[in-house]
This record gives C-alpha cells, sequence and structure tokens, in this order.
C-alpha cells in the first residue's frame, strides 16, 4: 500500500476557491514532500482546455507562500506535470466514466485512494457526488469527498443535503471543510488550554467574565455578492467559522485527541447552548461612504446584489452555554465585511480582582483594569496576556502591558495556509478538523429559529458607513451584559 497512488480532483477547477487556495495549498504539500509519491491533480470543470492549457491556469495561481523560494520553478515544473484536466458537465455519468478511466490509466494498476474536493455551487452539488461516487469512485482503495459550504442555509436544508450524500457516501468518506478550523492559531488553542497548567484552571464562570470572537474584513462583496446574498453574515461567518471557535474555546476535555473524542464533546458543548433569539442579535448593513476624496460603495451598489436587499454584512450576537462551566457567562461574537480592519481574535476578559489592593493606583478606568487574555488568530498571529503592572519609577502608578507571544518575533518559519493542513489531513484520513453531520445539525439548530425570524419579520439591519467599526447597536448589545468589546480600547 506504500505505493498507492493518489488521485486528487478538483470539480469546479476554474472557480475562485481552486484557483485561490486549492492549487497554491496542493504546491505548497508538493514542495514541502508531503504528498504521497504517486500523486495525480485532476481538474474537472464545464469548460473546454487542454491540459497544457490547464497548466498554464493552475501556473498562474502558484504564488502561495513558497514561491519566493529560489529553486521555485523546478518544483513547480515537476508538479505541474502532475496535472490533468478533463472538461465535462457536473451531472455527466458518461463524462465521470471517462474520468475514471484516465484515472485508471495513470494510476497503472497500483492500488488506488481518490480524493474529490467538491469546489462547486450547491444547485450542482449532490449531482457530482452521485456521478463521482457511481462511476469514478476507487476500486480497491479508499474514495473521499471534500465539501465545502454552504451546508444548506438552515436545519431542513442542511438536514436534506446530508441525507442526500447519504445515499452516495458513508459518513467516514465525508470531509465537511471549516478552514477556520485549520488555522495555525485555531488548531493551537486545545495546546494552549490543555497542555498548560495556568489556563485550563481559571477557564470557567468563576474566573472568566466573558468571551468575545470578533471578525472583520476591510471590504465588501465587491462584486461576488450574488452568493452572499442569499447568506448574509450570519451564515456565513457566524454558524460555521465563529461558532467552531466557540466549540473548541468552551468544549470539555476530551478523552484523547482522537477525532471522534474531540468531536463527541464540541457537539455536546453546542448541544448545551440556547437557541439565538432576536433580542440577542444586532445587524447591519453597510451604507456608501466618501473619505479623503475616495467612494466607497454601498452592499446594495454591487451589481451582483438585489437592490433593497435586507442581508446582513454585520452581525453581532450574545450567545450563553447552559452548563455547569459556563452558566451566565456570555460569548459575545462579532462579524461583519466592510469595516475599518481586517482581523480575527479570540478575546477572554477574566473578573476583577476580588478587594484589589491597587485599585486607587489603576486610573479610573477600573473595567479596563481587568486582565485580558487575546489569541490574535489573522493577520500577525500573536497571543497576548495583558496584565496591571507598576510603571517602573519611585511612585507607584501601574499601567496595562502585555506578556506577548508574537508569532513572527518568535518563530523564523513561516505559517502554512489552512488549506493545506487539511488537504494533508483528508489524505491522511485525520479526520479532527472536519465537521462531523452531527455537529453540523447542532449548529443550525442553534441559528437556525433567528434567521427564519429575521426573514420573517423582514428586520432592516442598522447602517454603517463602509470602514467604519460598525453599527452602535452593537456597542448597545455589549453593554446590556456589561461588557465593553476588547478590540475598539485605546489599548487594544
Ligand atoms: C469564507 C467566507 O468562509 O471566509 C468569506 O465565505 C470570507 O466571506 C472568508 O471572506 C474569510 O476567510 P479568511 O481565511 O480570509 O479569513
Amino acid at each position: 500500500e506504500n505505493d498507492a497512488t493518489v488521485s486528487i480532483i478538483v470539480v469546479g477547477a476554474s472557480g475562485d476557491l481552486a484557483k485561490k487556495k486549492i492549487f497554491p495549498a496542493l504546491f505548497a504539500l508538493f514542495y514541502e514532500d508531503c504528498l504521497p509519491e504517486h500523486f495525480t491533480v485532476y481538474g474537472y470543470a464545464r469548460s473546454k482546455m487542454t491540459d497544457a492549457e490547464f497548466r498554464n491556469m493552475v501556473s498562474e495561481t502558484l504564488t502561495c507562500r513558497i514561491d519566493k523560494r529560489v529553486n521555485c520553478v523546478e518544483k513547480m515544473d515537476q508538479f505541474l506535470t502532475r496535472c490533468f484536466y478533463h472538461s465535462g458537465q457536473y451531472d455527466s455519468m458518461q463524462s465521470f466514466v471517462e474520468l475514471d478511466k484516465k484515472m485508471k490509466h495513470h494510476e497503472d494498476g497500483r492500488f488506488s485512494n481518490r480524493l474529490f474536493y467538491l469546489s462547486i455551487p450547491p444547485n450542482i452539488f449532490i449531482d457530482a457526488v452521485r456521478c463521482a461516487s457511481m462511476s469514478a469512485s476507487s476500486g480497491n482503495g479508499w474514495t473521499r469527498v471534500i465539501v465545502e459550504k454552504p451546508f444548506g442555509r438552515d436545519s431542513e436544508s442542511s438536514a436534506a443535503l446530508t441525507k442526500s450524500l447519504k445515499l452516495y457516501l458513508e459518513e467516514d468518506q465525508i470531509f465537511r471543510i471549516d478552514h477556520y478550523l485549520g488555522k495555525e492559531l485555531v488548531e493551537n488553542l486545545s495546546v494552549l488550554r490543555f497542555s498548560n497548567l495556568i489556563f485550563e484552571p481559571l477557564w470557567s464562570r468563576q474566573y472568566i467574565r466573558n468571551v468575545q470572537m470578533i471578525f472583520s474584513e476591510d471590504f465588501g462583496t465587491e462584486g461576488h455578492g450574488g452568493y452572499f446574498d442569499n447568506y448574509g453574515i450570519i451564515r456565513d461567518i457566524m454558524q460555521n467559522h465563529l461558532l467552531q471557535i466557540l466549540a473548541l474555546f468552551a468544549m470539555e476535555t476530551p478523552v484523547s485527541l482522537d477525532a471522534e473524542d474531540i468531536r463527541n464533546e464540541k457537539v455536546k458543548v453546542l448541544r448545551s447552548m440556547r437557541p439565538l433569539t432576536l433580542d440577542d442579535v444586532v445587524i447591519g448593513q453597510y451604507k456608501s461612504h466618501t473619505k479623503g476624496g475616495m467612494s466607497f460603495p454601498a452592499y446594495t451598489d454591487d451589481k451582483t446584489v438585489p437592490k433593497g436587499s435586507l442581508t446582513p454584512t454585520f452581525a453581532a450576537a450574545a450567545l450563553f452555554i447552559d452548563n455547569s462551566r459556563w452558566d451566565g457567562v456570555p460569548f459575545l461574537m462579532k462579524a461583519g465585511k466592510a469595516l475599518h480592519n481586517k482581523k480575527a481574535e479570540i478575546r477572554v476578559q477574566f473578573r476583577h480582582v476580588p478587594g484589589n489592593l491597587y485599585n486607587r493606583n489603576l486610573g479610573t478606568d477600573l473595567d479596563r483594569a481587568t486582565n485580558e487574555l487575546v489569541i490574535r488568530v489573522q493577520p500577525d498571529e500573536a497571543i497576548y496576556l495583558k496584565i496591571n503592572n507598576k510603571v517602573p519609577g519611585l511612585g507607584m502608578r501601574l499601567d496595562r502591558s502585555k506578556l506577548n507571544l508574537h508569532y513572527a518575533a518568535r518563530y523564523s518559519k513561516e505559517i502554512p495556509d489552512a488549506y493545506e493542513r487539511l488537504l494533508l489531513d483528508a489524505i491522511g484520513g485525520e479526520r479532527r478538523l472536519f465537521i462531523r453531520s452531527d455537529e453540523l445539525d447542532a449548529a443550525w439548530t442553534l441559528f437556525t429559529p433567528l434567521l427564519k425570524e429575521l426573514e420573517e419579520k423582514k428586520i432592516t439591519p442598522e447602517c454603517y458607513p463602509y470602514g467604519s467599526r460598525g453599527p452602535v447597536g452593537a456597542h448597545y448589545l455589549a453593554a446590556r451584559y456589561n461588557v465593553r468589546w476588547g478590540d475598539l480600547g485605546a489599548d487594544q
């Protein structure tokens, strides 16, 4: 079996995701000698292309981190000779039969494994799965399928999708990607918690006042609003990326690092949460804004967005976990497009020091003087802890300083892209970072009632100017739970 081949079939090979993430990640893995010896990459899409044209297209996408190194060109050429193209409709059994023949030819009688990466819109998803599984599955090795969100748009459509997938695939063949799970600092969350004495004992309602999960982008949909408008920021970011981070943050200690053990704990914590209500949520949509002579468009100026759309491009929410560890602790989420910066981070605000001897040396803003642990997922990865410290000198004045683990300063190696780790895991059959179907159900259960209500009641999002810090409603929402957003302070 060491001699086995792996065929990686990128279905939807000319799409954005394939070009931006999948091919560069595959090349990076190849460059690092992480791919099996006998691997072949197939692009599958509708447009007609020769292998040479496809290689040319792929080569233009290989601008990943490793690109800068010296002997990259030679490696690129070696990689490209492993790339082939097959054109066909996504629902054409015949075309997948031909793809199967092509793969068999390259497999040359070896033990064969096949990994399909479905990078295609949801409406053709099931057709492609049917064709791939019935006509192009491996005869003697494994066949796995990586799928990307959207996994439906509510509980019912997601369950229907899962049901259809399971007509053709076993659960252990399905690899549902949430690429945030492949990010270095998200993976490190468990190491931080479970491999250091000083965090886990504090990880509960007893010491933690609130937890914040923040995602912001400094650009809008910019012409890609067609997909987005049907989903909105809650489905695009919160129900998956931020909720996954929350689950890893808040879960109990798993029995082991085994995929099933970890996912069991994640499902458990998700099922301990209260479904969201309208009261706990603020939604927003960006409006045009002119700044320094530059003018930035409104969401509804995007030609691919229907006029008068009420789709939120920003949302803030308060979530609660009704278990003994987290009873009463607000978990606040905030996600938005077209904001003032691009960032993803987790902030943990600890309680006040009871009877703090130094209260009067701390200045007037006692609220700010609590400890805060920040895990900056991106950009410029870092983990830092804000502490009160004595300003050196003869007096007794305290300030807020950081114990700072700044990745760029500490580690010289570049951080791999999330897709590299996820592809490598899928090839290796490691399921830890993929979403199991019961996890997905639990996630939808939390958000579906809210999403329905927003749509049925046609709730109008609050406006916020492009490039701003989002609608003021987010501030009031947090204030209701005695929380201040940590990312808005001067000393963040
Ligand atoms: C995707 C969303 O899942 O994540 C996009 O659909 C978003 O809207 C993207 O831009 C953000 O990912 P990253 O890795 O750039 O933070």
